[in-house]
């Protein structure tokens, strides 16, 4: 059996890695609609050994489509899922337009793929920092329980979109050639004040809330308890911007409900799915950005027990972000909806 896939933002970071991710998994593609403005009309792509040309993402090209996943920012989504959903297509969203609405399963098939099956047409991909952590965390949460997590991120620049990308690349040139860059789209592409992020960190990802954490910080609260099904989970984010093209680095913290062994715990995580460990500081092994650019699984290392805490626990979790975080798990929600079918 084949399916009709449309790509909603295919021309975009995430949309670029879904292509080829799509590709890379030989996934039963029957037609391909590769959508995006109108600016992108025209462009051509190549998949799977055939030349495909990139149309204006309107209504009518849902026609016959049977799985819509989409990466074009929130309000194109808000426009254009329900019109995907009416001509009979699955949507697999990865912005955050409904992630939290009730009746939408938010999905991360290592950890709650059960959650599938009771889609009414549209599918939530969580955050990318929600992802990698909960695919780390799944196990640990099986075996003891979470009461809460502490996390600060250090986030690649690819989760703000190619213009971000291509930003930092500028920036950085600008700089070795002894200019001085205009920074273009950071932190907040929809916001008038920017931050040189070359040779730069900055503590903040989104735009903020009324309590002090951004919408980033808040998604990771609100995903993390949905996805979990646990709304006493507490969870207190810093998320940061760091000058890395692709793949999101975290300092978790997580206070267990009950007393673990530290071997047990990283046997745990050996055996997890999508799971790798990355672990002996004695050879100065650990993952980073670069080990998981390019890789579907989520790198965990620097597992050690708190100092102070007896039921305290930290680690470091590394996943490509517009991988695990964005392309990959939307493309696995689709292959799971293949399989189980
Ligand atoms: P385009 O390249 O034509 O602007 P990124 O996350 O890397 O910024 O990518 C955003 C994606 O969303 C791109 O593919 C972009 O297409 C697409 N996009 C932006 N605005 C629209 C729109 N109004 N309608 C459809 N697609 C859009």
């Amino acid at each position: 059996d084949r399916y009709n896939v449309a790509v909603v933002g295919a021309t975009g970071a995430v949309g670029q890695k879904i292509i080829e991710t799509l590709e890379k998994r030989n996934f039963p593609v029957g037609e391909l609609k590769l959508l995006a403005s109108a600016r992108s009309a025209g462009q051509q792509v190549q998949f799977q050994g055939r030349t495909y040309t990139v149309e204006e993402a309107l209504p009518e090209a849902f026609e016959g489509i049977d799985f819509a996943l989409f990466s074009a920012g929130g309000s194109i989504s808000e426009k254009l899922a329900p019109a995907a959903v009416e001509r009979g297509a699955v949507v697999i969203d990865n912005t955050s337009a409904f992630r939290m609405v009730p009746e939408v399963p938010l999905v991360v098939p290592e950890v709650n793929p059960h959650m599938i099956g009771q889609h009414q047409g549209i599918i939530a991909n969580p955050n990318c920092s929600t992802i990698q952590m909960l695919v780390a965390l799944k196990p640990l949460y099986d075996a003891y329980g979470i009461d809460r997590i502490i996390v600060s991120t250090y986030q690649a620049v690819s989760g703000a979109g190619q213009n971000a990308i291509n930003d930092l690349l500028d920036q950085t040139r600008a700089i070795l050639n002894g200019e001085q860059p205009e920074p273009k789209v950071l932190p907040v592409g929809s916001l008038p004040k920017k931050h040189q992020q070359a040779f730069n960190v900055i503590p903040q990802i989104d735009v903020f809330t009324d309590n002090g954490f951004t919408k980033e910080e808040m998604k990771m609260v609100n995903e993390t308890r949905k996805i979990f099904g646990d709304p006493d989970i507490q969870v207190t984010p810093t998320t940061v911007r760091v000058p890395v093209l692709y793949g999101h680095s975290e300092s978790v913290y997580v206070e267990l409900k009950n007393s673990f062994d530290l071997e047990e715990v990283v046997q745990l995580l050996q055996g997890a799915p999508g799971v790798k460990v990355i672990d002996n500081p004695e050879a100065q092994e650990y993952p980073m950005a670069v080990t998981a650019e390019g890789s579907y699984d989520t790198f965990v290392g620097r597992i050690r027990r708190d100092l102070f805490h007896p039921r305290g626990l930290n680690m470091w979790i590394v996943s490509d972000n517009v991988l695990k975080g964005a392309a990959w798990n939307a493309v696995q929600i689709a292959e799971y909806m293949v399989k189980t079918r």
